[in-house]
């Protein structure tokens, strides 16, 4: 038998696209309900004073009625698309990272892009956890660059409180809801570093949904399923692994903390903040995000959302260099040094 002469050497048509992308609108939505310590002490045993000292948060947010995964994702978006001037016509790619959008299939970008009134575009979920948001502006940077994609909706957005047992002393306190979203466009000059990320599965336990929806379906004696974290575990991982992570976007943008004009991890912890600005030695003036104090832990939202802020509030500059930071399950992580629209 002869081997066949393959057909397609050299003849293919490669996609080429834009010499880079950049970020061209933000926008945010916190749930109208907000939520206190005090009534967080009413479902589990725990104080104001501790939740303050441990964690730095005061207030969350919790969605309800109207408040819908697909409802926040919009409210987020339709914002960013304004700041970056754009129509629904111009978008071209939908990008959700949640992972509290609990329909198996199909993803919910498609019906958020068709809420939006975005046609016919790529749409498509990622699940990334608090790191999903920083997943999403490297692939819309990255389909950009690669020609698959012109203009890119990326929203992080979580109802986390449907997933969480309120009453858990180890994440009742800790997470909430909300939305963020941003633009990803064409751009002349470089406006998003090369990402760092990564995932470590072994540590796939430590934050997870404690049973499968398989064994809840075959045990009716398993109570609906949620997430669970080893917080201690998380916390040393967080403080320890992430500082190098950052060190390593920095690098490979090719500045130095001193370049930067805003710090914005993911707002998992206010000490892992103060942790962080310490092992990376952040120059002080350096605009650093604290939007947990009064958000919460909004996993994919939380980037997003305290970008959001700096920007409406004038804490970061628009067009200033701002190193972003989302880690969470998985044990998944990405950073990224982007120029702020
Ligand atoms: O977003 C995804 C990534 N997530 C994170 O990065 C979260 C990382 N983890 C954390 O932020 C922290 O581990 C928590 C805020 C979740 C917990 O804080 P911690 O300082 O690690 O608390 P711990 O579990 O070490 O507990 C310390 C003490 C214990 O008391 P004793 O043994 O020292 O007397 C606990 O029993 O605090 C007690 N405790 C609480 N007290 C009041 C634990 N949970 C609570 C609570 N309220 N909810």
């Amino acid at each position: 038998m002869t081997t066949p002469t393959p057909k397609g050497t050299g003849i293919l048509t490669a996609a080429t696209g834009s010499a880079h992308a950049r970020i061209s609108g933000i926008g945010g939505y916190r749930p109208r309900r907000i939520v206190d310590n005090h009534e967080i002490a009413t479902y589990m045993d725990t104080s104001d004073e501790w939740i303050r000292e441990r964690t730095g948060i005061v207030t969350r947010h919790w969605a309800g009625e109207g408040e819908s995964v697909l409802e926040m994702s919009q409210y987020a978006a339709r914002p960013a698309m304004g700041m970056a001037g754009l129509s629904p016509e111009d978008i071209d790619l939908v990008i959700v990272a949640t992972v509290s959008h609990l329909y198996q299939t199909p993803a919910i970008a498609t019906l958020v892009a068709t809420e939006l009134g975005i046609t016919d575009a790529a749409a498509f979920d990622i699940s990334a956890a608090c790191a999903g948001y920083c997943h999403g502006i490297a692939m819309a940077g990255d389909m950009i660059r690669g020609g698959s994609a012109t203009n890119a909706l990326v929203i992080g957005v979580e109802r986390l409180m449907d997933v969480v047992d309120k009453t858990d002393r180890s994440t009742g306190f800790i997470f909430a809801d909300g939305a963020g979203a941003a633009v990803v466009s064409q751009s002349d000059t470089p406006g998003i570093g090369p990402t760092i990320w990564g995932s470590d599965g072994a540590q796939w336990d430590v934050i997870s949904q404690r049973n499968s929806w398989l064994e809840v379906a075959e045990d009716d004696s398993l109570p609906f399923p949620t997430i669970g974290m080893a917080g201690q575990t998380v916390f040393r991982w967080a403080v320890w692994g992430m500082a190098p992570v950052a060190r390593r976007a920095l690098e490979a943008a090719g500045i130095t903390v001193d370049d930067l004009d805003a710090f914005i991890p993911h707002q998992a912890n206010m000490r892992i903040v103060d942790a962080m600005i310490k092992q990376l030695r952040l120059p002080e003036g350096i605009s650093v995000a604290r939007d947990i104090a009064d958000t919460g832990n909004t996993s994919a939202a939380s980037v997003p959302l305290a970008t959001e802020r700096m920007l409406r509030e004038g804490t970061a500059p628009r067009g200033g260099l701002a190193l972003q930071l989302g880690f969470g399950a998985g044990l998944s992580y990405a950073a990224q040094v982007v120029v702020l629209p």
